[in-house]
């Protein structure tokens, strides 16, 4: 049986299908960015992790596709989206032809990606949350209007560069930020974020790291 690869995921039209209405369903509900521009820059980060510390290229494989789906369960419904993710990645895998032994580490990456009910529980889930957690940006906000936005959108939209970056041979993964400080006090970053990066933490601790938070030159994690 051939390998599933990311390639054949990414291409395929069920899982374009849903990455779209995923997209549709929580711009409805004034949601940050999730569409394509999100899942592309999850797979890269997480991909480029795994590769920067040196993980086997299956695992790398498996890692990017975990991130083509981990927010396709937003179709059914926000809460809760990382099960439901997981479970339409199982029937979309198995089709495919994936083997079970690497569907169930990828769903249960995917199950974990959420900061309320998620753990590092494979190393294809520490790079995954990783990477997701690490999309704070200002191209994620969609509203117009400033006077509109929420706390979400106001720290995103004061998120002007963002890197992810693991570094050998000090087993550092850092997050390293520049931010608007004319826009949003750094205290509000970390008031709506800071579960995210104690998730981040145990993420990285998951891969034998140590996790750095860097805003505009300054480590402050
Ligand atoms: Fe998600
Ligand atoms: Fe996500």
């Amino acid at each position: 049986m051939a390998e599933v690869t990311f390639a054949m995921v990414k291409s395929d039209p069920e899982v374009h299908t849903y990455i779209l209405k995923a997209q549709e369903m929580l711009q409805a509900i004034g949601f940050t960015e999730h569409g394509l521009r999100h899942i592309g820059l999850v797979a890269h980060r997480a991909t480029r992790i795994m590769e920067q510390l040196g993980l086997p290229d299956r695992r790398r494989e498996l890692v990017g596709i975990a991130a083509l789906l981990h927010d396709i369960g937003n179709v059914v419904n926000r809460s809760n989206h990382g099960q439901t993710s997981a479970i339409l990645a199982h029937a979309i895998l198995t089709r495919l032809g994936m083997p079970p032994g690497e569907i169930a580490d990828v769903m249960a990456a995917i199950g974990n990606h959420e900061e309320q009910v998620g753990n590092p529980v494979n190393e294809i889930a520490a790079c995954l949350i990783l990477a997701d957690k690490s999309d704070v940006h200002r191209s994620r906000v969609y509203k117009a209007d400033l006077a509109a936005f929420d706390i979400h959108d106001r720290v995103n939209y004061a998120v002007t560069h963002s890197d992810l970056v693991a570094l050998l041979p000090e087993r550092v993964v850092r997050l390293a930020l520049t931010v608007d400080t004319s826009l949003i006090a750094i205290m509000e970053y970390f008031e709506i974020f800071l579960v995210r990066m104690v998730m981040c933490r145990r993420a990285a601790q998951h891969l034998d790291c140590r996790f750095e938070l860097v805003i505009n030159d300054t480590r402050l994690l």
